[in-house]
């Protein structure tokens, strides 16, 4: 009987750690993804740490040298400065800290607001800072409505390397984990 418990006792430990072992795969550590994102009020960030959660990555956060006040983001006035930036296609907004080493990662998820339905402009100054060669670029935002299609075709302008870009997705901030992981997998 006790030779019996102690059979059982084990398959069960086996099986546990088989289940433990699934969903831990399922969200397996991917060192070789990276989440870069820019957010001005929150949003981003949000879609940025889900998506990183459901990859297992780690992110690197895009912080203006100077961060934008409210007034900078009160987009109803022509000249606050968001709006003076998108207007301006050349404008390149310095970002605080570029010290990130994209080498060992092959996949970059790029997560941004749509300002004016294109990539904020310090996007572009991410993306002309480095050489993307080998690698892939998956870009995510979020915003008011407009869809993400115009800052793709910026993106793959701007970007250096021609690497793949991907056709990207609109996301809203509080999509779960699954719903993003089922996404990314099907892309
Ligand atoms: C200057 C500015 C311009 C914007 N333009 C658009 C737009 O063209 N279309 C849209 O759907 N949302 C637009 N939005 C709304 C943002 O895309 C949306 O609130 C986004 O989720 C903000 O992300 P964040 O909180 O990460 O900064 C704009 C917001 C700002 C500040």
């Amino acid at each position: 009987m006790k030779r019996v418990m102690l059979k059982l006792f084990t398959s069960l430990i086996a099986v546990s750690m088989m289940i433990c072992s699934f969903v831990s795969e399922t969200y397996a550590a991917s060192k070789d993804t990276l989440v870069v994102y820019f957010s001005a009020t929150g949003n981003t960030r949000a879609l940025a740490s889900t998506a990183a959660a459901a990859l297992g990555t780690d992110t690197f956060e895009i912080i203006p040298s100077k961060p934008y006040s409210a007034d900078d983001l009160n987009y109803r006035d022509d000249n606050c400065r968001a709006n003076a930036e998108q207007r301006d296609s050349a404008l390149r907004p310095k970002i605080k800290d570029l010290n990130v080493d994209l080498k060992s990662y092959r996949t970059i998820v790029l997560a941004y607001p749509l300002w004016w339905a294109e990539e904020p402009r310090i996007i572009d100054t991410f993306i002309e800072s480095f050489d993307f060669s080998g690698k892939t670029i998956v870009p995510v935002c979020t915003s008011g409505s407009s869809d993400i299609q115009k800052s793709v075709e910026n993106i793959r302008t701007l970007i250096k390397g021609k690497p793949t870009v991907k056709d990207g997705k609109r996301f809203m901030p509080n999509i779960s984990k699954d719903e993003f992981k089922s996404w990314y997998d099907s892309i």
